[in-house]
């Protein structure tokens, strides 16, 4: 693929702004909505890529991107991994299990260590609220949010936002935001950093986002997010466009908060009797892993016409692609939102 080809999508995006303005990417919330669809539109061109037998482009040659997971991931690290190479970086995984963290290394030793070796970006996932930001503050390369507690999952959000408009294109809905579009999100809110990216991102992108949760997992002053709250997932479901569902975070969980998976999937449990009370048409999404049978039906989970889970990991790759391209952008001597 031809990098340097113009790309008519991004021709729109100002001329005048030199440089994608964030060293790092720790939340949906530092970015700009111009700056939420500059990402979209750059990722788009990653999507073709990734289709065609040959997906190499040598854009990092010589970068070094260092992947520090410190929780458990298929999807994030996978595509994470796969962006990196297929920009040509050299890529290495840290798992924290197998790391000198057990040996009782610090979060911050552990930062500094990595940013000696002179990695030109430094993906983390981390179980605690601003472990991220900590990291970001100790190291001299950009530092990119896969995922900390409860707080935010940028790239999530990103890549739902462009799976979902592909969705649309195919449909033949084609729209740069989703402006007049009602979206759910449903399931353990309180300990979601999807939901909260997702809040963030989607409402940057003119949608009426809803929540619903038992009152237990829903957060308190949610309001302040502009969602509207709800308790009860037949009434949240009503006139939805979009349902997003996300799994229980039992490992966030301290104590109980549920009276159990049975009684949750008969509440809260997405099932196609229940999918029907939405838009006819409607989309359903869901960021993975997901918990079958507990907080969506496999009927529902795989309808080929409804459901875009599929799409949303493949989307994965290509906004990882685009998000590691845009902050490496100093290290490589290039300046300017075109590339
Ligand atoms: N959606 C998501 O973050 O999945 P993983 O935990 O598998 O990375």
């Amino acid at each position: 693929m031809d990098n340097t080809a113009p790309n008519p999508a991004l021709d729109r995006f100002p001329a005048g702004r030199l440089a994608f303005p964030h060293r790092d990417l720790t939340g949906i919330g530092q970015l700009e909505r111009h700056e939420i669809l500059y990402l979209l539109a750059s990722a788009e061109q990653w999507v073709e890529l990734n289709r065609q037998s040959a997906k190499h482009a040598g854009l990092l040659a010589g970068l070094t991107i260092i992947n520090a997971f410190f929780e458990n991931s298929t999807r994030t690290l996978l595509s994470f991994e796969i962006a990196g190479k297929r920009l040509g970086a050299d890529v290495v995984n840290m798992h924290a299990a197998q790391s000198s963290v057990k040996k009782g290394e610090t979060l911050i030793d552990t930062a500094i260590t990595l940013n000696a070796m002179r990695a030109d970006a430094i993906v983390i996932r981390h179980g605690s609220s601003g472990a991220t930001q900590l990291i970001a503050d100790k190291v001299d390369c950009p530092v990119l949010n896969a995922g900390d507690g409860s707080h935010e999952h940028p790239t999530q959000a990103l890549l739902d936002a462009l799976a979902l408009r592909a969705k649309l294109a195919e449909r033949g809905e084609e729209a740069e935001d989703f402006t007049g579009r009602t979206i759910l999100i449903c399931g353990d809110i309180l300990h979601s950093r999807v939901a909260r990216s997702n809040m963030l991102c989607l409402q940057a992108m003119g949608a009426q986002v809803r929540a619903c949760a038992p009152p237990a997992l829903m957060p308190a002053g949610i309001e302040a997010m502009g969602v509207e709250p709800f308790s009860n997932f037949d009434a949240a479901l009503e006139g939805c466009d979009v349902v997003m569902m996300l799994r229980l975070q039992q490992e966030r969980m301290a104590g109980q908060f549920i009276p159990s998976a049975r009684e949750y999937h008969h509440l809260y449990g997405l099932t196609k009797a229940r999918l029907a009370s939405a838009s006819p048409e409607a989309l359903v999404m869901h960021p993975g892993p997901m918990n079958r049978g507990v907080e969506i039906d496999s009927e529902v989970a795989d309808m080929l016409d409804r459901s875009i889970i599929t799409q949303q990991v493949e989307m994965g790759v290509a906004i990882r692609m685009a998000c590691l391209d845009v902050l490496t952008r100093t290290a490589r001597g290039v300046e300017g939102w075109s590339v």
